[in-house]
């Protein structure tokens, strides 16, 4: 029988793992158990705080629904889904975060197509458009794009009852000169939902909640690593203070005024350029 000891617990948990463990499980969760470990000891957490600490986490899952994650949100806002971002997709300047909202089997639009479905008062139509390229720097023709924004109540369609369904969702496709072109709204700086206890870690560190203005992205095409990313408005306030950390430099644009003629209020105009995938690269 194992006399277990503050030196020989950690090693003793470790050891208990089956033997049938999946090797990828098993190297998790040793790591998560040795961190965890060295935490309290770190700490000295007591047993109140460890409580506090659980209660705090059952009550994200009770707020957590289909339309609600509240884990993901406060991995958002420890900084976790930016690094996760930053190791997966090796140092790719034009990747963040996929964010909480993103919903499947938005509806398909044609190029120069609104995604608009029900325009706010205080709306700004703008045009989204540029060139995706291919790892050699040659047009991508075919490529499929992903646009999502919230409206200008800082909320999206599954957030709010108000609009329509997969309003401001939108799937597109490069034409044969890797060219897209989206009708989109000038996006808001909103809140990220503060009123459970992701909003709780937020006030206990002083933090406000706000998202720089935004638009999501992914964009894909066969034998290319997809891009998940977002585009931040230049001239928001919010832009150097970000509540989950998640604006690059090489996807701040500008919002530009229109010239006379177009039907929009601004332009935007952004390239992307996608890597070729593993499969591609040994081929
Ligand atoms: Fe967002």
């Amino acid at each position: 029988m194992t006399n277990i000891t503050y030196d020989n617990l950690t090693a003793t948990v470790i050891a208990a793992t089956g033997t049938d463990t999946e090797p990828r499980t098993r190297e998790l969760v040793t790591s998560l158990i040795t961190h965890m470990h060295e935490f309290i000891k770190e700490t000295r957490l007591t047993l109140p705080e460890f409580i506090a600490a659980c209660r705090f986490l059952v009550r994200a899952g009770q707020i957590s629904d289909d339309n609600r994650d509240e884990f993901i949100l406060m991995a958002n806002i420890l900084g976790l889904e930016v690094l996760i971002d930053i190791i997966g997709h090796d140092g790719n300047p034009q990747t963040t975060v996929l964010g909480p909202m993103y919903r499947k089997n938005a509806p398909t639009f044609a190029n120069g197509d609104s995604i608009v479905m029900a325009m706010p008062e205080d709306g700004e139509l703008t045009l989204l458009e540029g060139t995706v390229y291919d790892g050699d720097g040659q047009p991508l023709a075919g490529a499929a794009i992903e646009v999502w924004e919230p409206s200008t109540n800082g909320l999206y369609e599954n957030q709010d009852a108000a609009q329509p369904d997969m309003n401001l969702r939108g799937r597109f496709e490069t034409d044969e000169n890797g060219h897209y072109a989206v009708r989109c709204l000038r996006p808001t700086n909103y809140p990220i939902p503060d009123d459970g206890p992701g909003g709780d870690l937020l006030r206990m560190l002083g933090r406000h909640p706000m998202r720089t203005a935004h638009i999501h992205f992914i964009i894909a095409a066969h034998g290319h690593e997809p891009i998940i990313a977002q585009l931040y408005d230049s001239s928001d306030e919010y832009i150097d203070k970000d509540a989950i950390f998640a604006v690059k430099d090489t996807l701040v644009v500008n919002f530009e005024p229109a010239s006379a003629g177009l039907d929009v209020d601004f332009v935007v105009r952004y390239d992307w350029s996608l890597r070729p995938n593993a499969a591609a690269r040994a081929a």
